[in-house]
């Protein structure tokens, strides 16, 4: 018998909630940061030790693995967990996103939106349809609705034209997943920062049914404060029995701000990407490798922390290995970053339990005020 996709909410302290997500593959615990495995890899990262840092999930990409190595060859070699040695869930986005801010030269229609490859330049096609089709080969766990997502700024037709556009493209989502008991389907809200557009597209949505939802068309140039604008009422337009995800954030302190808001699901590419680029984030903010002020400190980068970057090597050593451009200074920053990122959401999520939350958000920002250690 396949383990039916459940949520269940264990804890709650004002809008904030702690639980778990209940998938085939195994529990994720929420609220929950889903490292970013775009093209089958964490980048810099072994699956094992993606999962030693604390993650539940992976997300993998619709548009990379469609292009590269090609979803019906994927389905050949057994799928997605299996191709890339990872056997927890799985989370995929659906494309659309990727290719609005990936590609040039796209059309977009009713029925979907034709694009060249970044790649090789190669014509392709994205539907709901064929979206739905790519993430059941790939074996994707949570697959995501195929949407349009605006960049902001952007005026209120362009939002509601393109926010019911991502209804019907919803509808015809639904529609082509199907029944797949252990797999589950969740829903994208758009609807930019228009309080009754959001309310319409979270209407329209929990009316079609979906295993969860996301908050979608954040992050794209608004602003924290915006964003959080948002976030005070969007959630509450979205069944509180269901998870909802906050898609492409973000920054630490954007993540505790929506997790206060009531958001139990996040990704971002933040922590793998500044890890490579010799940036290191704690929670005495972030810490930038390269400085010459690092070259001769034998300190760790957090005395606490106790990822293998933080126990094992001095600042000085990731200062050198960073400037000398050695592979290990992307796998120790990426580790740390990730490490940092879900013993924030481990943090969260205890003190949520303990109804503790504003004094856990009050300290975070001390420490962060407080600076480099
Ligand atoms: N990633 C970040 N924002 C979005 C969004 O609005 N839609 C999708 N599909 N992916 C996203
Ligand atoms: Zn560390």
């Amino acid at each position: 018998m396949i383990k039916r996709f459940s949520f269940s909410i264990h804890g709650k302290d004002g809008a904030a909630r702690t639980g778990v997500v209940h998938t085939a593959r195994g529990d994720i615990r929420t609220p929950a940061f889903m490292p970013v495995g775009t093209a089958a890899t964490v980048k810099a990262m072994m699956p094992e030790s993606v999962r030693a840092t604390g993650a539940d999930i992976l997300l993998g990409n619709t548009y990379h693995l469609m292009l590269r190595p090609g979803a019906e060859r994927m389905a050949r070699l057994g799928g997605l967990h299996a191709f890339m040695n990872w056997d927890r869930p799985i989370l995929t986005d659906s494309g659309g996103f990727q290719v609005m801010s990936l590609t040039s030269l796209r059309k977009l229609t009713e029925k979907g939106v034709e694009f060249r490859s970044h790649v090789d330049g190669s014509k392709h096609m994205l539907s709901p349809e064929r979206s739905m089709e790519i993430q059941r080969l790939l074996g994707s766990d949570i697959v995501m609705c195929f949407d349009e997502c605006p960049a902001l700024p952007a005026d209120r037709t362009r939002i509601e034209e393109s926010m019911q556009l991502s209804m019907r493209w919803a509808e015809r989502s639904k529609e082509a997943f199907g029944d797949r008991p252990g797999h589950a389907l969740f829903g994208i809200q758009q609807g930019g920062l228009e309080q009754d557009l959001r309310g319409e597209s979270a209407a329209t949505l929990q009316k079609i049914g979906f295993d969860g939802y996301a908050i979608g068309g954040l992050a794209v140039g608004e602003g924290q404060e915006a964003m959080f604008g948002v976030l005070d009422y969007a959630p509450g337009q979205l069944p509180q029995d269901k998870p909802r995800y906050l898609m492409g954030v973000g920054k630490p302190d954007d993540i505790v701000g929506a997790v206060q808001r009531g958001v139990d699901m996040f990704d971002c590419v933040l922590p793998s990407r500044s890890g490579r680029t010799g940036q290191a984030l704690t929670r005495r903010g972030a810490i930038n490798i390269k400085n010459a002020r690092h070259a001769e400190d034998p300190r760790p980068l957090d005395p606490d922390c106790t990822c293998p970057a933080c126990t094992n090597y001095s600042r000085a050593y990731l200062h050198h290995v960073f400037k000398a451009q050695e592979i290990i200074s992307s796998m120790l920053l990426t580790w740390h970053n990730l490490h940092y990122y879900q013993e924030l959401m481990a943090g969260l999520r205890g003190a949520i339990a303990a109804g503790a939350l504003d004094a856990f958000v009050a300290e975070f920002h001390a420490q962060r005020a407080a600076g480099d250690f």
